[in-house]
């Protein structure tokens, strides 16, 4: 049975990929865009990519994207957009294109796969059933925007700014100009503190290139955004970060939170609290249509749980992250 790399030169193939993902995708929460779809199967920052569509009888049946990182990591390889047609289920393609990255993981030489799915449904029954052990729980939660309390986040924000002096915001839509791709490399590296629960990895280690690479995914993505600094005024150091980001026409009116991190150094000011809430009023001032705004942690990172749920977020779903040592 033909599997066949996808790559610039096969965007009707692609297409063909996407329509199969629009049909078996069962979340109930935010789809990828052709856009968005295209570049996660050719590029990731800090990783090389491969990707994968499996044509049955002329149809496409499956795909699947592998990413290998390159700079942290090198002994795994994640695995995204494993899905199988509705129609082509149960017969084994799931099974077949799973073989065929653990193969290109082997290649590589790497002894780890990491993948994710709903905690419960047909994802997590194939994961268990090739042996996935779930590694880690993360919880969505969304915020809806139709029927939030603004006042009480305006409060939330004036008792942050009380606690948060010595600290100043710089605001900015779309791409980050590139003065400051230094701080975010620092920031998004203070990622690196949020819970693994038992995931067999290393911290990430980013740099301005990688944050770089980054915003060009971002940006040819489709995505735009909201995006908020906090910096230390007395040193001038970055502190904190956090953004949301949204498809300008993305007709289901989601809009994604990225990562939010204060850097340890700098905690304890209600930075996180003032980032997240001054961020969502710049969010409802730009006026763009969004209806909801969802979010990924960690079930076990209780800081920022704790300020989502402040915020008037509900909980969504789980999800696990899944590992596989290869012998
Ligand atoms: C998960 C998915 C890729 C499975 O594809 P598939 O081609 O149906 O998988 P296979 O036929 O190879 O199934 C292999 C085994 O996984 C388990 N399994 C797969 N789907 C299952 C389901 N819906 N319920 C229970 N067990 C299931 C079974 O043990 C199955 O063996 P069996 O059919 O002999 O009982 C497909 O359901 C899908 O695309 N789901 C949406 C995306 C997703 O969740 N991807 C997984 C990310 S880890």
């Amino acid at each position: 049975m033909p599997i066949a790399r996808l790559d610039a030169a096969t965007p009707a193939l692609i297409e063909r990929l996407h329509e199969v993902y629009l049909a078996a995708n069962d979340d109930p929460g935010p789809a990828m865009s052709l856009d968005h779809f295209t570049i996660t199967l050719l590029f990731s920052s800090g990783c090389s990519v491969e990707s994968y569509a499996e044509v049955r009888d002329g149809s496409v049946a499956g795909g699947y994207t592998l990413a290998l990182p390159e700079t942290d990591n090198t002994h795994l390889t994640l695995l995204h957009q494993l899905f199988v047609a509705p129609g082509a289920r149960r017969h084994g393609v799931g099974s077949e294109l799973l073989r065929h990255a653990l193969a290109r993981t082997r290649a590589h030489g790497r002894r780890l796969m990491i993948g994710e799915s709903a905690a419960t449904g047909p994802g997590a029954a194939f994961a268990k059933a090739h042996g996935f052990e779930a590694a880690s729980t993360d919880a969505r939660r969304v915020l809806d925007l139709r029927t939030i309390d603004w006042d009480r986040v305006t409060e939330l924000h004036a008792q942050a700014v009380r606690h948060a002096e010595g600290y100043e915001l710089e605001q900015w839509t779309g791409p980050a100009p590139q003065s400051l791709y230094p701080d975010l490399a620092t920031l998004v590296t203070g990622m690196n503190d949020a819970p693994i629960d038992d995931l067999d990895i290393e911290d990430e280690r980013w740099d301005a290139g990688r944050v770089a690479d980054m915003e060009q995914k971002h940006e040819r993505s489709g995505f735009t955004g909201c995006h908020l600094l906090a910096r230390h005024s007395a040193t001038g150091e970055p502190a904190g970060l956090t953004r949301i980001v949204y498809y300008a026409a993305d007709h289901a009116g989601w809009a994604r939170q990225g990562d939010t991190v204060v850097l340890r150094e700098h905690r304890g000011h209600r930075l996180g609290l003032l980032l997240k809430v001054a961020n969502l009023l710049a969010l409802r001032d730009r006026r763009a249509g969004l209806d909801r705004v969802i979010t990924w942690n960690a079930a076990s990172n209780g800081p920022m749980v704790a300020i989502n749920e402040q915020l008037g977020f509900q909980p969504f779903d789980e999800w696990h992250e899944w590992q596989l040592h290869l012998v």
